[in-house]
């Protein structure tokens, strides 16, 4: 029988204890499947004395989680502390450096420092994995990184953060508003206490740099990542999007489209009919388009400790395996700083709601103001009538540049009779 592979964990709350679970419940199944034992050696939290519903008495407790990195003999060490900084990364980094491979759910980290990571790891001789950063439960950085290896990838895209899209199908669902669903949310543990990160679109973020990375072979950026969240949409635009035949997704988006690069996170309306329209409650999904394999689309729980434990545990068994590659698929020499395209120049159908007093004359003025700008209109819809007051009008444009419907939505947004900032979606048929 080979050495049992040794590792350590830092971290054991959602995560942390649910990786100690499989380990504990399928440790027969792990070690003919990775041909050698993984022993857990030692673990690192803050409160020793919390109950994790898991059985640690055979492990060494480390005082801090750099701890775990000077423990001779450990081949990985499992970070699911969480944070961009701080604790997390000054495990990670001291991990590679002393050539100790690194598992991660850390989607923060990575996103913000994976480049450099990938230098450390590189410059250590270790490996960093990082399949539960992403969509637990569908293996997309396996996927992305050697499944589709022989690709040139042109478009990675799909609904990266359950929680929204809990949010958003339950609001399509029930005819509910944001505020009223995200309360549920959180009652039910979908939703953090404070939400921001994934109502305004961070966590998507984090996720879309590194899928956009493995994609096209670029350094991980958020500075070149435009985001939008959802906490802007009201039952109305649920509703009126279904009207015209299409569903809202949150949507992380990178494409490759003549050697540039376009990444944004915003929400979409997506036709109904297409597989993606139909992703419900908190699943995600991900959507590969390249070369050979024209498209390919996955399903699956994104977040909470089964899924996320489960990649935490594949990792392992990888590595145990003595599977070794590059944190990006390729070496961090070869990465290169993107060429982005700009989003104003991208033509796409857009969805606009706008809140204006109900009034003769206003209709005209909105037609105009789009003509001026070269906004075709489609489709536009008023709903009900009350005399001076608000009303919703709905408007679908046919393909615009994306620049002149956002100067025709300024001006419009400085009129009289416009007494809401306007709401405006762009439309993915794909
Ligand atoms: N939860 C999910 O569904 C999910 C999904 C995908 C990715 N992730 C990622 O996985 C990571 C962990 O998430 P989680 O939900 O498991 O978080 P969590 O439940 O809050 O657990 C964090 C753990 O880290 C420990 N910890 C925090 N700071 C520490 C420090 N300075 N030193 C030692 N231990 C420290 C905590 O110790 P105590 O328990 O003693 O307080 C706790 O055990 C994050 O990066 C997150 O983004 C989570």
């Amino acid at each position: 029988m080979n050495e049992p592979f040794k590792i350590g964990i830092a971290g054991l709350g959602t995560v942390g204890a649910g990786v100690v679970k499989i380990l504990q419940n399928h440790a027969d199944l792990i070690t003919k499947r990775a041909g050698r034992t993984i022993e857990l050696v030692a673990v690192c939290a803050r409160d020793q004395k919390k109950d994790r519903g898991v059985d640690l008495s055979q492990c060494e407790w480390v005082d801090t989680p750099t701890d775990l990195a000077a423990i001779d003999g450990l081949d990985a060490v499992v970070e699911v502390i969480g944070g961009a900084e701080g604790a997390a990364k000054d495990l990670v980094e001291a991990a590679l450096d002393k050539g100790v491979s690194v598992v991660t759910a850390n989607k923060a980290l990575l996103a913000c420092h994976g480049f450099d990571l990938a230098g450390h790891a590189e410059q250590g001789g270790a490996a960093l994995y990082y399949e539960a950063a992403v969509a637990g439960g569908i293996p997309v950085i396996k996927d992305l990184r050697e499944g589709f290896a022989g690709n040139g990838i042109t478009g990675v895209y799909g609904i990266l953060n359950g929680t929204c899209n809990y949010i958003l199908t339950t609001m399509q669902e029930t005819g509910r508003d944001f505020a009223d669903v995200l309360k549920e949310a959180q009652d039910l543990g979908y939703a953090e206490a404070d939400p921001a990160f994934d109502i305004e679109g961070n966590d998507t973020a984090h996720k879309l740099a590194l899928l956009t990375a493995l994609a096209f072979g670029v350094k991980p950026d958020l500075d070149h990542l435009p985001m939008k969240g959802i906490s802007h949409l009201t039952a109305e635009d649920i509703a009126y999007a279904e009207e015209l035949g299409y569903r809202i997704k949150l949507l992380g988006i990178a494409r490759q489209v003549d050697g540039k690069i376009l990444q944004m996170v915003e929400p979409c309306l997506v036709t109904a009919g297409h597989p993606m329209a139909d992703v419900s409650d908190a699943f995600n999904a991900v959507c590969i388009e390249g070369d050979a394999i024209d498209r390919g689309m996955a399903v699956g729980r994104g977040a909470g400790e089964g899924p996320t434990a489960s990649a935490v545990v594949a990792d392992l068994i990888d590595l145990a395996r003595g599977h070794h590659v590059p944190m990006f698929g390729i070496h961090s020499a070869q990465m290169k700083d993107a060429q982005w395209m700009d989003a104003d120049e991208m033509y796409r159908g857009f969805y606009v709601r706008l809140t204006v007093r109900d009034q003769p004359g206003v209709l005209a003025d909105i037609s105009a103001i789009m003509r001026d700008h070269n906004v075709s209109m489609e489709v536009v819809l008023q709903r009900g009538h009350d005399t001076g007051g608000p009303v919703a009008v709905t408007i679908k444009t046919h393909k615009t540049r994306r620049a002149d419907i956002m100067a025709a939505l300024e001006k419009l947004a400085g009129i009289d009779s416009v007494v809401e900032a306007p709401t405006c979606l762009r439309m993915e048929g794909f």
